[in-house]
């Protein structure tokens, strides 16, 4: 058994009349990718919603590190390293490409107000340094050349790619990706999920939970999978629980394997 990073206890989420999500725990131990599945609506964004403090718990816990994290607000969890990027995207879009990134590592690295005051040499050292590391960032990303435009006017694929970025200027303990390749042509969504590989074992300490409806991503990139169904965790296990497991087969298709139908969709 790994160090356990984040630990989810009995929680429910209820909206007016729909139990978003059902009496679900489940564990996430340091440096491992996991993946978060099943069919829309089955409670997968209310739940990183909830670990991430964008919403509120109806009822149940949640400790990161050890700690009881429950009803903590998002830029407080920001702060201890939780970091998530949204189904529907959400940047600064009048802020430039490398603004975004630094505004989010300045979150990880606090000036102290005095130093900032007196912009003391220290200061301005801390700030260069935020401002290579950025851009460092912006590299991996493979969005290093659009430092310079506003957020707004990069094309989809590359604002995905800037709120990754972002989400990484935090030093994440834990990356919460929801569906990072919507919206991308297989092509590009191939080359993202490559590159957020490449990056995870650069970063060999960082855990990730990443929801994603290509079966084919998630057996390729996540060591661990749970399968939400109607708010309930139903199956969790080695990724060939997705074509094996007789729950997950009859939440997705009442039958069908998931990969055949993937397959057939194509
Ligand atoms: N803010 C909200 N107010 C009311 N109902 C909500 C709200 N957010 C989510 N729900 C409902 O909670 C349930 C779970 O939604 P959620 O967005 O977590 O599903 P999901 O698994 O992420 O689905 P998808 O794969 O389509 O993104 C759905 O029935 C949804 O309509
Ligand atoms: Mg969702």
């Amino acid at each position: 058994m790994g160090e356990k990073l984040l630990e989810i206890k009995d929680l429910v989420v209820r909206f007016s009349g729909v139990t978003a999500v059902d009496r679900l725990s489940l564990s996430l131990e340091k440096g491992r990718a996991y993946g978060l599945i099943g069919t829309n609506g089955a409670g997968k964004s209310t739940v990183v919603n909830i670990v991430s403090g964008n919403l509120r718990a109806t009822e149940g816990r949640i400790a990161y590190q050890g700690n009881d994290i429950t009803g903590k607000k998002a830029h407080e969890l920001a702060r201890l390293g939780i970091a998530r990027t949204f189904q529907n995207l959400r940047l600064f879009h009048s802020d430039t490409v490398l603004g975004n990134v630094v505004t989010a590592r300045q979150i990880a690295h606090p000036y102290s107000l005095l130093h900032a005051l007196l912009a003391s040499p220290k200061f301005r050292a801390q700030e260069r340094r935020i401002r290579e590391e950025s851009r460092e960032l912006l590299r991996q990303l493979k969005i290093g050349e659009l430092e310079q435009l506003p957020a707004a006017s990069l094309a989809y694929g590359q604002q995905r790619r800037l709120e990754i970025a972002r989400c990484l200027a935090l030093d994440p303990g834990l990356l919460l990706l929801d569906e990072p390749a919507a919206g991308m042509n297989p092509a590009e969504s191939r080359q993202l999920v490559e590159d957020i590989q490449r990056i995870r074992k650069e970063r060999p300490d960082m855990t990730i939970l990443l929801i994603e409806h290509d079966m084919k991503v998630v057996r390729s990139f996540c060591e661990y999978v749970f399968v939400m169904s109607q708010g309930k965790l139903i199956e969790e296990g080695g990724p060939e629980i997705i074509t094996t497991s007789k729950r997950v087969i009859s939440a997705y298709m009442g039958g069908e394997s998931v990969a055949a139908s993937q397959e057939s969709a194509c």
